[in-house]
């Protein structure tokens, strides 16, 4: 595997990947890899000749008092995982490399970046949309591969490539892959790390609360009362605060009040400690 640092080197080392087979899969993360990014990754190596992963922590989809500093950097044991896993280039520019002086553009994603994470977390969903859009076009790939677990995240890029008639890769391209979880159904987050013993043992309350929420208005209790008895149980596990706890349309992610003949899907992030915590799941709608 080839670590390249600078656009020339990365538009080199491509043109050489594309001699050798011509399909190329993006895998794009921030680092501190876990078990759901090289999920990633072998869903991508399954499915194109070559994989180009990227390690970028993006200052600009981090707010002022957001963990930007804190963000644990690994690139040398990243770097050995991504190896492992057969990926052909890593992509880890600097930050001078991604937003070289005079850097003015920002791509905004209106509608499905402005609730939930969004209202949270103000100007996140841009640098999120504005660094994708880049490493779209340096890298060129043929598909690329987000986890579920952000799953804003995903509708954001997702309505960016459509409404920008992305050819590489094309809005069915982007392919979205289903969290992955440690096995007291917590999911797998680079920030996980930051919690203490005893966090960590109360965050499985999460997904646990979540579940049960999903089944229950599966089964036709009211969303407003599902919701509440969710934030109940999650508050009464340690958790200090919940940013929302919605369910919403799955493509659209407007809320919803009540379950409908459409996919729905619930999304809670929650803090415990100084460490926010996002998850997801799919309801089921009714037949
Ligand atoms: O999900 C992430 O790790 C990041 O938001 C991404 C997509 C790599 C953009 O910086």
């Amino acid at each position: 595997m080839q670590t390249v640092k600078t656009l020339q080197m990365l538009r080199t080392a491509l043109a050489q990947l594309r001699v050798n087979g011509p399909t190329i899969a993006l895998v794009p993360t921030m680092g501190a890899l876990h078990e759901g990014h090289l999920t990633l990754v072998r869903r991508a190596r399954a499915e194109a000749d070559h994989v180009v992963a990227s390690i970028f922590v993006n200052p600009k989809q981090f707010g002022a008092n957001e963990d930007l500093d804190a963000y644990p950097r690994q690139l040398a044991e990243d770097a050995a995982m991504l190896e492992a896993e057969g990926v052909a280039l890593l992509w880890a520019p600097t930050v001078a490399e991604m937003y070289p002086a005079g850097f003015v553009t920002n791509i905004s994603v209106a509608g499905v970046s402005e609730g939930l994470c969004g209202g949270a977390r103000p100007g996140h969903f841009d640098g999120v949309a504005t660094v994708v859009l880049k490493l779209f076009n340096q890298v060129a790939p043929d598909m690329a591969f987000f986890g579920e677990k952000d799953f804003q995240q995903l509708a954001v890029i997702r309505a960016m490539a459509r409404d920008l008639d992305l050819a590489r890769p094309h809005v069915d391209a982007i392919i979205g892959v289903p969290t992955m979880r440690e096995a007291d159904g917590l999911a797998m987050s680079s920030r996980n790390r930051y919690l203490s013993a005893g966090q960590r043992a109360a965050a499985a309350a999460l997904p646990r609360a979540m579940t049960a929420a999903a089944e229950s208005i599966a089964c036709g209790t009211d969303v407003a009362e599902a919701l509440a008895a969710l934030e109940a149980e999650v508050l009464a596990a340690g958790f200090g605060s919940i940013d929302y706890a919605t369910l919403a349309d799955s493509r659209s992610l407007a809320p919803l009040g009540a379950l409908g003949t459409e996919p729905a899907r619930l999304l809670v992030a929650a803090r415990i400690g100084s460490t926010r915590l996002i998850d997801n799941m799919a309801v089921d709608a009714i037949a």
